[in-house]
């Protein structure tokens, strides 16, 4: 099987990413080894290992500044190829991780005779890698698909289709967050842009330098889709319906207080793989308080 490549462009800050390579190495030498690893997976991934003159090109696009995966032009996310030629935010494999949970309790929950369709929710969908994964593992399945760029409701159609998932299981909806969505979930999916302003300095220039930089920031705290988001969802969701979102570990304790303001009763906050407190599973009663 194919080594599974260790991701270049986490939001997490840079001393993180250093900490965990050989203290031994001088930083030239980690960058330039960096490089090479970086370049076979672009050999293997785009080439089957064959160099030719488009080989070449892509290696000086690279060698350029351009972010690998978009060189690339697909990462891999639970299976699926998610196209990046809109150039949409990167999938993680920290939201990875939590996909795979919810797709896990999607799947073992019963579906009741009169609902046979589970519909989810996928907002702030850019690449879309979250709501193909789910049409992907999970046939009964329907997505609507909200996210506020246009280009990148093109790029999810794009990687439906390289994913071979039917058009009338999936809906695409241009929205300020739910400005324009309609109607009731089982499961709404968010990974909101989250990353705090005072964080930038901290950040990878990878980051900085390629991605669409409105699907990273939430303003100085962080908060500011997040808390959009959270006093909205609720009158989106069925009965029984629950809610997943990502955050950034640093603001575990204000997004507890956000939930319980918000009316949300019932809630588990967990990690990722990584051992940060990264996403918020949301179910239950919901209470309405006043404004
Ligand atoms: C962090 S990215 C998440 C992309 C994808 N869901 C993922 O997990 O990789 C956030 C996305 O939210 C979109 N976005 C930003 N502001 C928005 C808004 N007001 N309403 C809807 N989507 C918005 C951005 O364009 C971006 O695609």
């Amino acid at each position: 099987m194919k080594a599974k490549r260790e991701h270049s462009s986490s939001t997490q800050p840079k001393s993180q990413k250093i900490r965990s390579s050989n203290p031994s190495q001088n930083l030239a030498t980690r960058h330039r080894n960096n490089l090479q690893k970086e370049i076979r997976w672009l050999l293997e991934e785009k080439y089957r290992g064959k160099r030719t003159t488009e080989t070449e090109k892509d290696i000086a696009r690279f060698k350029k500044g351009e972010h690998i995966d978009y060189v690339i032009g697909f990462v891999n996310f639970l299976g699926c190829k998610i196209d990046l030629s809109q150039r949409p935010f990167i999938p993680r494999p920290e939201t990875e991780f939590w996909v795979e949970k919810a797709i896990q309790e999607i799947t073992r929950r019963k579906r009741s005779a009169r609902a046979s369709l589970i519909r989810c929710l996928d907002i702030f969908a850019g690449s879309g890698c979250i709501g193909i994964g789910i049409l992907k593992r999970i046939p009964y399945a329907s997505v609507d698909f909200a996210e506020k760029e246009k280009k990148f409701l093109k790029q999810i159609e794009i990687s439906a289709k390289r994913n071979n998932i039917e058009r009338k299981r999936y809906r695409l909806i241009q929205s300020d967050i739910f400005s324009s969505v309609k109607g009731k979930y089982d499961y709404i999916l968010a990974n909101p842009p989250y990353v705090a302003e005072a964080r930038k300095k901290k950040m990878q220039k990878s980051v900085l330098e390629n991605e669409p930089l409105q699907a990273v920031f939430g303003g100085k705290d962080g908060l500011a889709y997040i808390k959009r988001f959270l006093r909205e969802a609720k009158n989106y969701l069925k009965k029984d319906g629950k809610i997943y979102m990502e955050f950034d570990a640093p603001q575990k304790r204000e997004i507890e207080k956000l939930l319980k303001k918000c009316g949300y009763q019932n809630f588990e906050i967990s990690k990722d793989q990584y051992g940060k407190w990264r996403y918020v599973k949301i179910y239950g009663r919901v209470i309405e308080l006043g404004r």
